[in-house]
């Protein structure tokens, strides 16, 4: 092994024990090289006369460019856009970041956590953990509604199983029971529990409710004092885009700070918050159970993230990086993202009227929704892709089935007052078919 790498395990083992435990082989084995990068940063300290160590072409102090790209964005300073922005992303938007998360998060006031590091969107973040914490056989924990691309990420990509927990309770609610009962069983039989959790919910569009955030909290350390080694993961794609009467923050602030046995890492990212999906600006920040460890654990975690990064990526795209820096510092901004949620407001509570009506009910029931970009209906009558299939051959009608029984409908892009000939004619294509 790396010396380098030998060194972060020293002080994660030290510091952190349980977060040293649940790394995964790759995760003990990454490091971040002192070698073009080091030498790099220090020539641009110390290089006055001429500085020959950039991967990147210059003529007259800046980096080369094509005018036929610069036309476009001609607003933009040139290092701000062509060369490579640091590993970890750019300082400014790092900064910037960390302060929005405290400004969103109330509940984060007083807590140390790490600086953001920059991903290249929300996935990679998810690949980041799979990196850090699995291994082939280990398991993430899931509720049994979630997005699709988990899978693929966890079960094909690291090797790993997921296992799942009712999501919602008999009565339409989070199923704490359901969660706690999973996590005392999966704990017994394994020390280190992966747990992620996606709220606003893809694909329900749930998000707890005070209390019962309150209860996943409770039950986590519950879990952490009988022994079991917990990193959470709060995957908050959606975030911000809490309709009703759910928590309006992350449950990554509920959850930090709290026992030693639980690392909590945040991943979310402008790609939805701030309706720049292409973008690719994503963050991952941690947040120690044990904070008095900070000043140690937390660089030597964002080392081992820089490692996984450079050996992957190298680094995320510049552009869009600066472009979200800028917006973040905008005084328009706050208001922006307002108009945008007040957009999808309207759309989520005429949905919510619309899908519950007498009419439909021998054809679906509503899954639990109050934030986020979709809800889902169950199917009473037909199979979901059946539907699925009647509804875009016969209507011209695009919906996603998620499995046998459920619809998922992203009302993220269906205007306001197309919700309810939406709704009609998805009840009109089960008809057909029942
Ligand atoms: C729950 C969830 N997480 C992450 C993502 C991906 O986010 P990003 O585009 O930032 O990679 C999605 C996108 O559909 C999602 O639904």
């Amino acid at each position: 092994m790396n010396p380098l790498a030998q060194e972060l395990n020293h002080v994660l083992e030290q510091k952190a024990p349980s977060v040293y435990r649940s790394l995964s082989t790759m995760g003990k084995d990454l490091f971040f090289p002192k070698g073009i990068l080091a030498q790099s940063q220090e020539a641009k300290a110390k290089g006055h006369k001429f500085n020959a160590t950039l991967g990147i072409a210059t003529e007259e102090g800046h980096p080369m460019y094509l005018p036929s790209i610069q036309k476009f964005i001609p607003d933009l300073d040139p290092k701000d856009v062509y060369s490579y922005a640091p590993a970890a992303g750019k300082p400014e938007l790092r900064k910037a970041w960390h302060e929005k998360m405290f400004l969103d998060n109330p509940s984060l006031k007083g807590r140390t956590i790490s600086q953001p590091i920059v991903t290249c969107g929300i996935t990679h973040g998810l690949s980041l953990i799979g990196d850090l914490f699995l291994d082939p056989g280990d398991s993430v924990i899931l509720p049994d509604k979630f997005w699709g691309n988990y899978k693929l990420i966890y079960t094909t990509r690291y090797q790993s199983g997921i296992l799942t927990y009712p999501l919602f309770s008999n009565e339409g609610h989070f199923d704490l029971e359901g969660f706690k009962d999973h996590l005392s069983r999966t704990g017994k039989k394994q020390k280190k529990l992966v747990i992620l959790m996606n709220f606003p919910n893809n694909p329900t569009g749930y998000t707890p409710l005070p209390h019962e955030a309150e209860g996943i909290r409770d039950i986590l350390v519950e879990q952490a004092k009988k022994g079991n080694d917990i990193i959470l993961v709060t995957d908050d794609a959606y975030f911000n885009l809490f309709f009703k009467d759910s928590i309006k923050e992350s449950l990554f602030a509920y959850t930090t700070g709290l026992h030693e046995n639980i690392l909590t890492v945040k991943l979310d990212g402008a790609t939805k918050e701030d309706y720049v999906w292409g973008f690719r600006v994503g963050f991952i920040t941690f947040g120690l159970g044990d904070e008095s460890q900070a000043d140690a654990v937390y660089p030597a975690l964002e080392k081992k993230v820089l490692g996984a990064i450079r050996s992957k990526l190298s680094n995320a795209p510049h552009l869009s990086q600066t472009l979200v820096l800028k917006a973040l510092e905008s005084p328009n901004y706050q208001q922006e993202r307002q108009n945008k949620y007040e957009t999808l407001k309207k759309r989520a509570l005429k949905v919510m009227g619309v899908s519950q009506r007498e009419k439909y009910q021998s054809a679906w029931s509503v899954y639990p929704f109050n934030s986020g970009y979709f809800m889902c209906l169950q199917l009473k009558k037909v199979n979901a892709e059946k539907a699925r299939q009647h509804l875009l051959n016969q209507y011209g009608v695009g919906i996603i089935s998620v499995d046998d029984t459920d619809v998922r409908i992203a009302f993220s892009c269906v205007e306001e007052n197309q919700v309810e000939e939406l709704f009609d004619i998805i009840y009109q294509g089960i008809m057909d078919l029942s």
